[in-house]
C-alpha cells in the first residue's frame, strides 16, 4: 500500500504558530490564559489545560495580576489590546501575520481618509478584530444583498478588504456591485489562501488514490467541506475524528491510500493515523 499524507493538512502557518507560542508560554513561571479558546479543537484546549493554561473570554474576566495573556490567531481590536495594556499582565501576541496586516491597512487607509468595507462574517472575531482598528466609517458585507444596501455615499473613497478565511468566489461577487457603486474604490484581496491549497490538494490526493481518510472535528465546518472535495473524487473517503474511529481491515485490499485533515486537527493525530496505515506499506 502507498500512501500519501497531504502537506497541508491540518493546522494553518498562523495557527501553528499560535499553538506553538501558547506551549512555549505554558513552560514559563507565569500563569497562562488564551482569551478565547487558543483553537475549536477540544483535545488541545484540555492538552494545554492540563499544563495549566486556562482560557478567558473577555480582559473583563481578567481577575489576577502577573499572569500572561496570549491573543490568539484571530487578533483583536484595538480596544481589547488597549484595555489588555491597562492590566498588569504581559501580553503575548499570536495575532496571524496575514491579519495583523489587514490591521495596517485599514489603519492606514482611514488616516487617507478612506472608508473601510471590510467582507466577512460580522459576528466573526477576526472580523470584529479588524473592524476595531477602525476609528468610523467601517462596514462588513457578508452578502451581495448587503453589497447592495451599503451606504457609503457615491464618489466616496473607500477600502476594501476581507476575512482572511472568506470564500474567494464570493468576495468577487460582492466586489463586482460594490465596483458598480461610483466609489472611488480600492479593493486588496486580503484572502489568505492556506484553505484553498488544503482543498486543492486534498482533492488532488483523492483523485489519485483508491481510498482517503479525512481527518478533523466532528462538528468542523471546513473538515465537512474537505470530506465532500475528497468524497467526490473518491469514493472510498472515510471521515474520521481519531485513531479510534479508523477500521484498518477496510483499507487492506487497497493500493493507495491518501490522508488529510482539517484546520483544527493536530498534527500528532494526523501522525497517529499515518503511521498506523503505514505498517501496511510495501
Ligand atoms: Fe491561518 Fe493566518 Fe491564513 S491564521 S488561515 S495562515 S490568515
Amino acid at each position: 500500500m502507498e500512501v500519501t499524507v497531504a502537506k497541508s493538512a491540518g493546522f494553518c502557518f498562523g495557527v501553528k504558530r499560535a499553538v506553538e507560542m501558547v506551549y512555549q508560554e505554558a513552560e514559563k513561571e507565569r500563569k497562562v490564559y488564551t482569551l478565547g479558546p487558543i483553537i475549536h479543537n477540544e483535545q488541545v484546549v484540555a492538552d494545554l489545560q492540563q499544563k495549566g493554561v486556562g482560557v478567558l473570554e473577555s480582559v473583563e474576566d481578567i481577575k489576577e495580576e502577573g499572569i500572561t495573556i496570549i491573543i490568539r490567531s484571530h487578533g483583536v481590536g484595538r480596544e481589547t489590546l488597549e484595555a489588555l495594556q491597562k492590566k498588569n499582565v504581559q501580553i503575548v501576541d499570536a495575532t496571524c501575520p496575514f491579519v495583523k496586516k489587514i490591521h495596517n491597512i485599514v489603519q492606514e487607509k482611514q488616516q487617507e481618509g478612506y472608508g473601510i468595507i471590510v467582507v466577512g462574517n460580522a459576528s466573526h472575531p477576526e472580523v470584529e478584530g479588524i473592524c476595531g482598528w477602525c476609528k468610523k466609517e467601517c462596514i462588513v458585507v457578508e452578502t451581495p444583498q448587503d453589497a447592495v444596501k451599503c451606504t457609503f455615499p457615491p464618489g466616496k473613497k473607500v477600502c476594501v478588504v476581507a476575512q482572511t478565511t472568506f470564500n474567494y468566489k464570493k468576495f468577487e461577487d460582492i466586489v463586482d456591485i460594490l465596483s458598480k457603486k461610483s466609489y472611488d474604490i480600492l479593493i486588496m484581496n486580503t484572502i489568505c489562501n492556506a484553505t484553498e491549497e488544503r482543498q486543492t490538494e486534498a482533492g488532488t490526493i483523492a483523485r489519485l488514490s483508491d481510498a482517503m481518510i479525512v481527518i478533523g472535528g466532528k462538528h468542523s465546518s471546513n473538515t465537512q467541506k474537505l470530506y465532500e472535495i475528497c468524497k467526490a473524487e473518491c469514493l472510498d473517503t472515510h471521515f474520521i475524528q481519531t485513531l479510534d474511529d479508523l477500521d484498518l481491515n477496510l483499507f487492506q485490499s487497497f493500493r493507495s491510500v491518501g490522508i488529510t485533515a482539517g484546520a483544527s486537527t493536530p498534527n500528532n493525530i494526523i501522525k497517529e493515523v499515518q503511521s498506523y496505515v503505514r505498517k501496511y506499506e510495501q
